[in-house]
């Protein structure tokens, strides 16, 4: 079954949006990883159209600008003030060739679960039947302020009156007064033929509830002119789902997030609590990796397959390689390589690099650091603008001391290379391959391959102290008694026994 081209796809963005209450245009709200305006033009590019425009209208330069960036292929089509759905698709049009001809669809920026599969199914039946016009409509128990579809005698569309019509209708108590019972509803998505919908819409007015150009107006416009008009019924009701406040915003969320996590645990992942688990739209994983309860996949991240994510993460713009291992942690465009493993509470920040086997352990914070093949951060470490090569190993509560106020300074270790605990590398600093740093140094220069650095102060054990300085404590007693009992080794190595250099103070 091949999937024809529609001509173009016109997406209708120039409505306000008020119930949004929002500083945000309503279509720039995100839902998924994507704006609600980016669903609408990812659905259309799938159908492949030869021209693809965004009508806009309030807070133009913002939604303009959004479309230069997410779709820049996109046209841009500003709607004047003759106000409605028909003088939108109007300007749209305007926007593309005078003589396009073959089939128009029309979609709208807030309606983000509409596929781009459903869109295809659209453009088929509209060209199988040879239809001028062919609309998307649902049924359900009450079509609340949704446009009726009203159909003839035969069950053909004869047309579509707006709620705020029908309503009238039921009041003057006339022939159309049942229409506002109607449970058919016109969901706003439909194909035309290019050519009957500019004819048509050249002939809409504006007598109406709302004083609008109905696009829904061309219907019976071109039935009139005996052309084939078609209501097609799409049963998944969600895809015709609009977003006109905060709460269908979470509600609509929430479903797509719904529909994501099912259709990788369709291609094989493996979801351990699919309530409390969160995947963007555009993120991709690979089969048997799990992911546990808490977690959230976000961006354009990559898992490979046979990878733990999870419990309590945060991945976001992420590359995470084939078995590896993340967490409780919050990832930012970080690179995690194969068999890695990262976390618990960890933290990693742009441009972490982990390669494969490497470990990024507990309460780690990392930055702008490219950290070797087999290398190990295991335990409480800061990591920012460094070069670790593979299988070195940083102590626990190493810092990497990258900024002097003022500016940013890189660290360098090299393969093999042992930083002790607790050690600051005051960058800039280089430390050779297979070089050791000694536990709580402090190293501000450069150390060559094969060398120990020992930046610290010696121990000194000055005898006496605690019975002259802490006199009739529980201290100076266990003292005593060990004193008392001949546990004290006068012989050890690591420090020297000198006099008290405070004893002439007390
Ligand atoms: C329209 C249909 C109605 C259908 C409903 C589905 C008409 C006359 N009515 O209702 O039958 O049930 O959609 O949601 O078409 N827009 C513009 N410019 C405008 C007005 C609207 O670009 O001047 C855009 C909006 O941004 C929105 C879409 O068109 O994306 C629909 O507008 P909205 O006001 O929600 O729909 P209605 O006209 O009430
Ligand atoms: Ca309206």
């Amino acid at each position: 079954m091949t999937t024809p081209q529609p001509a173009a796809v016109i997406i209708l963005a120039a409505g306000q949006g008020t119930r949004m209450k929002s500083s945000i245009p309503k279509v720039l709200h995100r839902i998924g990883g994507r704006s609600l305006l980016g669903h609408a033009l990812y659905a259309a590019r799938h159908v492949a159209p030869r021209h693809l425009a965004v009508v806009v209208r309030h807070e133009r330069e913002q939604v303009a600008a959004h479309v230069a960036e997410v779709d820049p292929r996109a046209t841009v089509a500003d709607q004047d003030e003759v106000p409605g759905t028909g003088r939108a698709c109007e300007c749209g049009l305007l926007a593309l060739p005078e003589d396009l001809t073959g089939t128009v669809l029309v979609t709208m920026g807030d309606v983000p679960l509409l596929t781009g599969q459903t869109l295809a199914e659209l453009t088929r039946v509209h060209e199988e039947r040879g239809s001028a016009v062919t609309l998307l409509s649902a049924v359900v128990p009450d079509a609340g302020s949704y446009g009726r579809v009203v159909r003839d005698a035969d069950g053909e569309l004869a047309e579509i009156m707006e709620f705020k019509d029908a309503k009238a209708h039921r009041e003057a108590g006339d022939e159309y007064a049942h229409v506002v019972d109607i449970t058919e509803y016109n969901s706003g998505i439909y194909a035309f033929d290019a050519e009957v919908l500019r004819r048509a819409l050249g002939q809409v007015g504006q007598t109406n509830a709302q004083g609008e150009k109905y696009l829904t107006d061309v219907i019976k416009i071109a039935r009139e002119e005996g052309r084939t008009v078609v209501a097609h019924p799409l049963a998944d009701l969600m895809q015709t789902e609009g977003v006109n406040d905060k709460v269908q915003l979470a509600t609509l969320g929430k479903v797509l997030n719904r529909r994501l996590v099912e259709q990788h645990m369709r291609d094989g992942v493996i979801v351990v609590d699919p309530d409390t688990t969160w995947i963007d739209a555009d993120v991709s994983i690979g089969p048997d990796t799990v992911i546990r309860p808490g977690t959230q996949i976000l961006g354009a991240t990559t898992i490979g397959a046979e990878a733990t994510i999870g419990p309590d993460s945060t991945v976001s713009d992420c590359e995470v390689g084939d078995r590896a291992s993340v967490v409780r942690t919050q990832a930012e465009h970080a690179r995690i390589g194969a068999d890695a493993s990262v976390g618990p509470f960890s933290y990693l920040r742009p441009g972490t690099v982990l390669g494969e086997r490497g470990k990024i352990g507990g309460f780690v914070e990392t930055k702008n650091a490219q950290i070797g093949a087999g290398a190990k951060v295991p335990h409480l470490t800061y990591c920012g603008d460094a070069t670790i090569g593979e299988g070195a190993n940083i102590g626990a509560g190493t810092i990497f001391a990258n900024y002097d106020g003022v500016a940013k300074h890189h660290t360098t270790v090299g393969r093999h290379s042992f930083v002790g605990s607790d050690s600051v590398l005051v960058a800039p600093v280089d430390i050779g391959d297979g070089a050791y740093v000694a536990a709580g140094s402090t190293i501000e220069g450069r150390v060559e391959p094969g060398q120990i650095a020992v930046a610290r102060g010696r121990q000194r054990n000055v005898d006496g102290w605690v019975a002259r300085r802490r006199a009739g404590t529980p201290t100076a007693a266990a003292a005593q008694e060990a004193i008392d009992r001949g546990d004290r080794d006068t012989s050890s190595r690591t420090s020297r026994t000198e006099d008290d250099p405070t004893a002439q103070e007390g």
